[in-house]
Order: structure tokens, then C-alpha cells, then sequence
């Protein structure tokens, strides 16, 4: 059978729907997943929509033990008149292909994982919540399967896409977090895997974030693995600085994830006329930026986190307060402007959207 028939077998059993007012963020799950296999034969093949359910693996396969496994993230959303619609999936299904490249997982086609989501998101569309503030997160993630010990790219895979109705990411919602810069551990370096979308780069962040959250903050922002100098991501974000009238973000240098949500911000930012500049920037300047008046607003982007303000950023025993802890004309302007798009209240001018 072509890997372009998706099979479906129906859930009979279909679960009860959580309060669509309360979800905060991946807690529950829709009705059914999308599987596709790749064989030793070396092709993907056996594409099926199929009851939600645990997965039976062995347990030697690889991805236990060498974490040989790559996801995505990205969110269907309900409109007023009732359309679901997708926001940039290509953006996302490109990149999976290059975690999978760096990963030496065998690439997908990026049309047909398009297709597998929508179809997916038809049949569950039950599940796409109408709150506002909350979608429907899609999960991709491809995951090695082949029973072995020995360090080697496996023979075997699954890619799976499951479903979660979602709401804010950060508990504080759009209301700005409270970050603390990270100076012991590192995220990533040039050369590892911090571009790529693969579960170590968010096992090695558990500790930092632990250590963080005991003190009340929602996340750590990294600086660079080598010097701890230079200004990175948050993990869960790419971030951004206005910095009197310019707007900054860390340039992408191997080591950072290449945000969809970044390159959305950076394309409307463009469009505003609004100067933005993707560079190198140290915790020293964004202080002095500080101290002088001139850091004007600090904001995350991310799928999950969407836009999400940053109020407060603790540096060694520093702590800086961003516009008095309060959201910024241009992170409201940005959070407006994509949902609006996303959610289908603003035109689409920039071919972002994919109907369901
Ligand atoms: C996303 O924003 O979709 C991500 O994958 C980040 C994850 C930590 C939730």
C-alpha cells in the first residue's frame, strides 16, 4: 500500500471533552493519532489514523536509549465563522526535515505529513476549542524504533502526529513572565543539536528550569555554551529586544532554533517598517541598554508561547524591570496582529494560513 492512502480505523470510545475555558497546556489529548511506518526495506509506508492510544515498543528501541527522535509543534484554530485553519504548517514540516537530517532520521514528504495533519484535525475537529486564547496544538514527532544497543541511526521509525486542545503555555497568559538568565548550565553550542527540534535539547534545560522555577521564574533565557556571553533563546521562545526604536533578536548561529513564530515577528516587524536587526547581543548591553532607559520592551515568541511578554530578568544578582512589568505597545501590537491572522479576524496577507 502507497504511503498516500491513510487508513482510518474509528474510536468507538470516544473520550469526554475537558473544559475548553480550563486547558493550560498539553494535559489532555483528542480521540485518535496518525502513525506511519519506515521499514528496514527503507520506505514509509502504512499510513493510518487510528485510535488514540499507548504505543507498544520494545523496550531496547533505540530511541530509550540515544533519544534518536525529532517533534514539531504547531496549532490549528477555530474562526469566528467556524473554519479551522492552519498557521504556516510548510514552515514547520520543513523544518522537521532538517532536524531529521541532523538527527540521520530518514526525511518525510513534507506535502503528505501536511496532509496526514489535516486529515487528522477534520476527524478530531470536535477537539479545536473556541475560547479565546486556545487551539488545538498539533505534535509531530518521528521516534526510532529499532530494538538495538549498539550506538547507530536506527533501521526503523514511526512518525506520529497527536493532538492536544491547548490554552496558554506560560500560567501568566499574556501578562509578562519573569525570566532568569542562565549562567551555570548551557542549552547548546555551534555544531550540537540546538538547532534541531529533538528531545535532549529540553531534557539537558530541566535542571536550570527547576533550579529557576523554585524562585518564581517562568523560564531561564540561555546565553552561549562557550563564552556565556551572547544572548540565545529560552527554549520554549526566541527572544526579542526593543531597544529605543529598533527591535533585536539573536542572530541564528547553529545552536539557536529557528523559530516560525521568530520569522513571522521579524516579517511583520518588516512590514511596519518598524528597523529590526538579527544580531550578536551580550547580557552587558542589554543591562546598560537598561540602566540608560533604552530597553524598552523584551517579548518571547514561540508557537506555544505565542508572544509572550517578558517583565522581569534576573542576571547574576541583577534584576531588570521591563516597562514597569507591563506589556509594550509593540509585543501587544505583534500578539493582536498574529492571532488576529491565526484566527482568521485579520486578513491573510501573507499566504500564512492553510484551511483545513
Ligand atoms: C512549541 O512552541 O511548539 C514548542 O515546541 C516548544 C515546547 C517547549 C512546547
Amino acid at each position: 500500500m502507497s504511503a498516500y492512502t491513510i487508513t482510518y480505523i474509528k474510536n468507538e470510545n470516544k473520550k469526554e471533552k475537558p473544559d475548553f475555558d480550563n486547558l493550560a497546556f498539553g494535559k489532555y489529548f483528542t480521540d485518535h493519532m496518525f502513525i506511519l511506518d519506515y521499514s528496514e526495506q527503507k520506505e514509509w509506508h502504512n499510513a493510518r489514523i487510528v485510535p488514540y492510544k499507548p504505543l507498544q515498543l520494545d523496550p531496547a528501541a533505540i530511541v530509550f536509549h540515544y533519544g534518536q527522535t525529532v517533534f514539531e509543534g504547531l496549532k490549528a484554530y477555530k474562526t469566528k465563522s467556524g473554519d479551522i485553519q492552519l498557521f504556516r504548517p510548510n514552515k514547520n514540516m520543513e523544518r522537521l526535515n532538517r532536524s531529521n537530517e541532523r538527527m540521520c532520521i530518514p526525511e518525510i514528504d513534507e506535502e503528505f505529513a501536511i496532509e496526514a495533519i489535516k486529515n487528522l484535525v477534520e476527524i478530531d475537529k470536535d477537539w479545536v476549542p473556541d475560547a479565546p486564547g486556545t487551539s488545538l496544538y498539533i505534535r509531530p514527532f518521528i521516534i526510532s524504533t529499532e530494538p538495538y544497543l549498539g550506538v547507530s541511526p536506527s533501521s526503523t521509525y514511526q512518525f506520529i502526529i497527536i493532538l492536544s486542545p491547548v490554552g496558554a503555555y506560560y500560567e501568566e497568559g499574556i501578562n509578562p513572565v519573569r525570566i532568569a538568565v542562565e549562567n551555570e548550565f548551557v542549552r547548546a553550542v555551534k555544531g550540537g543539536t540546538g538547532e534541531a527540534k529533538t528531545a535532549g535539547n529540553y531534557a539537558s534545560s530541566l535542571k536550570a528550569q527547576e533550579m529557576v522555577s523554585n524562585k518564581g521564574y517562568a523560564q531561564v533565557l540561555w546565553l552561549d555554551g562557550i563564552e556565556k556571553k551572547y544572548i540565545e533563546e529560552v527554549g520554549s521562545m526566541n527572544v526579542f529586544f526593543v531597544i529605543n526604536d529598533e527591535v533585536i533578536t539573536p542572530e541564528l548561529n547553529g545552536s539557536i532554533l529557528n523559530g516560525v513564530t521568530r520569522n513571522s515577528v521579524i516579517t511583520l516587524l518588516n512590514h511596519w517598517n518598524i528597523p529590526v536587526k538579527e544580531r550578536k547581543i551580550t547580557m552587558e548591553e542589554i543591562y546598560e541598554y537598561a540602566q540608560n532607559g533604552e530597553l524598552k520592551e523584551a517579548f518571547g515568541a514561540g508557537t506555544a508561547a505565542v508572544i509572550s511578554p517578558i517583565g522581569e530578568l534576573s542576571w547574576n544578582d541583577k534584576k531588570i524591570e521591563i516597562n514597569d512589568g507591563k506589556t509594550g505597545k509593540i509585543s501587544f501590537d505583534l500578539y493582536e496582529t498574529l492571532t488576529g491572522i491565526q484566527y482568521g479576524r485579520d486578513e491573510d496577507i501573507f499566504d500564512w494560513i492553510v484551511k483545513v
